[in-house]
């Protein structure tokens, strides 16, 4: 009898850590949409675990469960996604990533789908680190029947004031959002425009460890970009420590940018541009002269060349040559020859 106790205790112990696995592993969460209007501009509200509540009062961070806001809204000619007010999707310029930053509230689930705008432009306002990740190709080069874009959008971590923090936590999620071509199929990639199809908040993937700043490649000036990856747009982990308004931090792209632009700042546009025409007129000249005494070398060099009756023609040449010596030494020795 107590050994079947036993096993019971053990059978209901193993069947609660069950449980357990499954209420971890749990399915994303289908949004009741907040639109603010339908397919073009939605709000999303994302838990964001390990980021304290920010009191702008005291400027000080509260431990009180909060969440960020992410206004999501097509453009209007429909093309671009943009997230509180940054062009996301596609990017606006892929090299300088944009500045991502989002409102902060403490409200819950439930309160925010009930009113999700009292002027939340109030919060504090977080800026944002962020892994991007859009699977399909994004560059337009590649023929689509139907283009049907995801985008997977997941904070790494916010700051505001001098305070900032990681976010690595399990418990968060990202934010999938899926696109939907409005054109018919095979419309060119050019005019395709979208609506927002979906939105979801999935679990970051429990087996893939948390990818901060330092667990990136080092960025050295041998590198041109820099990249996450090879293909455009390049730029996954978007830290605001690695990026700057000229670029990646460290590569050879951003360096060479920043230098143009502070040689601007110290001279002048003007002042390049003259200085910039000036010695790109030295160096045409120089390559002019250089090309023209090549040219000149060449011609010679063709006349010269050898040809076999030419070759014939040198060799009556000097048999001529030959004999007019001949004919002076004779002059020489008779002193008047042609007088007598
Ligand atoms: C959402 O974003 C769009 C575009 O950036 C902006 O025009 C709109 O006012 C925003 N809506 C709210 C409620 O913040």
């Amino acid at each position: 009898m107590r050994h079947v106790t036993r096993l019971l205790l053990l059978l209901n112990l193993h069947l609660l850590s069950l449980a357990a696995a499954t209420a971890q592993r749990e399915l994303p969460t289908r949004l009741r949409l907040n639109w603010l209007e339908n397919g073009r501009s939605v709000l999303v509200r994302l838990d964001v675990p390990l980021l304290p509540l920010w009191n702008q009062e005291d400027q000080i961070g509260e431990d009180l469960p909060s969440a960020l806001i992410f206004n999501f809204t097509l453009s209007h000619d429909k093309r671009t996604l943009l997230v509180n007010d940054n062009a996301i999707l596609p990017f606006e310029n892929a090299y300088v990533p944009p500045r991502l930053y989002a409102y902060q509230t403490s409200k819950s689930t439930d309160d925010f789908k009930n009113d999700p705008l009292p002027d939340y432009k109030n919060s504090p306002q977080f800026s944002l680190d962020y892994s991007r990740i859009v699977p399909q190709a994004e560059d337009g080069s590649l023929k689509y029947s139907n283009y049907t874009p995801t985008l997977d959008l997941d904070i790494l971590g916010a700051g505001i004031e001098e305070y900032n923090t990681f976010l690595p936590s399990d418990n968060q999620r990202f934010i999938r959002i899926t696109l939907h071509q409005l054109e018919p199929p095979s419309t060119p990639f050019s005019s395709l425009s979208f609506k927002i199809a979906d939105i979801s908040l999935e679990q970051r993937d429990p087996d893939s460890q948390f990818k901060g700043p330092d667990g990136l490649k080092p960025c050295t000036l041998w590198s041109w970009l820099c990249a996450d990856k090879p293909k455009y747009p390049w730029y996954q982990y978007i830290y605001r420590e690695n990026f700057d308004e000229y670029g990646k931090i460290g590569s050879m792209r951003r360096f060479i940018h920043f230098k143009w632009a502070t040689m601007i700042d110290a001279y002048g546009i003007v002042q390049i541009t003259v200085l910039g025409a000036g010695f790109g007129i030295v160096v045409l000249s120089l390559m002019g002269y250089g090309i023209y005494r090549l040219w000149k070398r060449a011609q010679v060099l063709w006349q010269r060349r050898p040809r076999a009756r030419d070759i014939d023609a040198w060799t009556a040449d000097e048999e001529i040559g030959g004999l007019l010596d001949d004919i002076e030494e004779e002059d020489e020795d008779d002193g008047y020859p042609f007088d007598c």
